[in-house]
């Protein structure tokens, strides 16, 4: 067990009321895997305060410099990565082969990042003008709060904290608290890179407590959410209301399209590693397959046949495919809408309980679930659950599928299964998510191109590499002109 601690101004402390929390391992209730400071708002001053100093000097830092250090964090990474990958694992279940892919987003979006120190491009364009330039340049906003979720608890704050230092901000991270332990063995790796005191500071506690003075004290510039739509929505609503810039992802209701064309095996695997990667619990994961009529009941029995394949138990284990669900509020949350489902009038295929037994015994497992013949409006089709819960629904052909993807609140992420380039190419256009997937499945961006989506599942900028990515979350466009003519020379009035 770990008795970790909060990190401010370079230096590990208790929060000051001493008071804590524990972080459990969700394959085994009875194993705690961290001891916690609950901070409340005196841990949330200091820690602005230290990030306010730290400000100036790494403002000031030239910006290769930065991406230097962040270089050497990125080799700290590679070292440790096994090591990570396990502790995520037991902080918060998912398979240990997805651990390690977790860590290696942290790690790619380091290195890409990293390389920014030496770009960070801006525009130079002519005058209209003589003896005058003009360009823009990315300058950084200030202090950031970044708020991380628990289900990539190495990638998500690497998607925030790498960027962010590299464009020149100093940051005050919040964790989840169900992923504290993580968290704080990702900050020490940055401290054992030689990250100057100040620049990146660790605050433990509730979202609903040390999340909102976070994001709410006057002296903090930005925050980078990632989470549910409910918290993001109330911390949009907080920002706006003091004029404070917020960037945020949240949730999404992804689907698979599979056409009646498509390879249908292939496409089965897609629906699998989708909607049950992860225990489910992606805000990218499949958990509805709009699949056309003419072969929705192939394409039911290969896809059920698949899934009761998929071996539930603790992801440290070599011959797991699917660990915990996270916590005990989500437990419930997932079952309740199991029973909504069944209510609703879907026809439960596989799983739709907890399991109990042997491996499964002392955690938060849930059976691998599937719903036939769910119509587009019902709740399961609409909500959120963030579990291993996977709704099939009929459609008549393309534009009829099209048309259930769209018709949800949410916009992250959705594929198409299908060899035919011109339905393709139509869906490519006519899907409203913020990623598009043709012949794989709505799980697995790489970090160099923007991830975020589009109605309630973002709001703001978005995240990781490529134009209109997180450089654009992270810095703040400045325009600089000047006139070396000696004399005053006017913009559109002298011609
Ligand atoms: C998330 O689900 O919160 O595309 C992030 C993916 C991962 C990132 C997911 N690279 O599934």
């Amino acid at each position: 067990m770990e008795c970790v601690r909060n990190y401010i101004n370079g230096k590990w402390v208790d929060a000051r009321s001493g008071q804590t929390f524990q972080s459990i391992n969700p394959a085994n209730k009875e194993e705690v895997v961290g001891i916690v400071p609950k901070s409340g708002r005196e841990d949330v001053v200091d820690a602005v305060k230290a990030a306010r100093e730290a400000y100036e000097g790494w403002r000031m830092t030239p910006a290769p410099r930065r991406g230097e250090i962040l270089f050497r964090v990125v080799e700290l990474l590679m070292k440790k990565k096994e090591d990570l990958a396990k502790l995520e694992t037991r902080e918060m279940g998912k398979v240990l082969a997805e651990g390690r892919g977790d860590v290696q987003e942290a790690i790619d979006m380091g290195y890409y990042m990293a390389g920014e120190g030496r770009r960070l491009a801006g525009e130079t364009v002519p005058s209209e003008l003589p003896n005058k330039d003009m360009k823009s340049v990315r300058v950084p906003i200030g202090i950031f709060v970044l708020i991380t979720p628990w289900n990539f608890p190495i990638a998500i704050p690497g998607w925030k904290i790498f960027p962010a230092l590299v464009c020149g901000n100093t940051v005050v991270f919040k964790p989840s608290s169900d992923t504290p332990v993580c968290a704080a063995k990702f900050v020490e790796v940055f401290e054992e890179a030689g990250l100057p005191r100040g620049i990146l500071n660790l605050v433990h506690g509730p979202g609903g407590e040390t999340g909102e003075y976070l994001v709410s004290h006057p002296g903090v510039d930005s925050v980078s959410f990632t989470g549910s739509f409910d918290t993001g929505k109330r911390l949009e609503g907080l920002c706006c209301s003091i004029h404070k810039l917020i960037v945020t992802e949240m949730g999404g209701k992804n689907a698979i399209i599979v056409m009646d064309d498509a390879d249908l095996d292939l496409a089965v695997e897609g629906a699998i590693w989708g909607g049950f990667g992860t225990t489910g619990q992606r805000c990218t994961a499949a958990s509805r397959v709009v699949v056309h009529q003419k072969v929705y009941d192939v394409f039911v029995a290969k896809f059920k046949a698949a899934a009761s394949r998929l071996r539930l138990g603790d992801g440290l284990q070599n011959d797991v495919d699917i660990g915990p669900v996270v916590n005990e509020s989500q437990f419930s949350k997932i079952l309740n809408y199991i029973e909504i489902g069944k209510k609703e009038g879907g026809k439960l295929l596989l799983g739709g309980k907890a399991c109990l037994k042997g491996n499964c015994s002392k955690g938060y497992f849930i059976e691998p679930t599937i719903f036939g013949d769910v119509t587009p409006g019902m709740r399961i089709a609409q909500e959120e659950i963030f579990g291993p819960v996977v709704s099939l629904i009929r459609a008549e052909g393309l534009e009829d599928a099209i048309r259930i993807v769209n018709g949800t609140q949410f916009g992250l992420s959705s594929a198409i299964y299908t060899q035919d380039l011109n339905a393709s190419a139509i869906a490519e256009r006519d899907l409203e998510t913020g990623i598009v997937y043709i012949n794989s499945s709505t799980i697995g961006a790489e970090i160099q191109l923007p991830f975020g989506g589009v109605k309630q599942s973002g709001f703001g900028r978005k995240e990781a590499g490529g134009a209109g990515g997180g450089l654009d979350t992270y810095s703040r466009w400045k325009v600089v002109y000047r006139d070396f003519s000696g004399k005053l020379q006017k913009a559109q009035i002298d011609r």
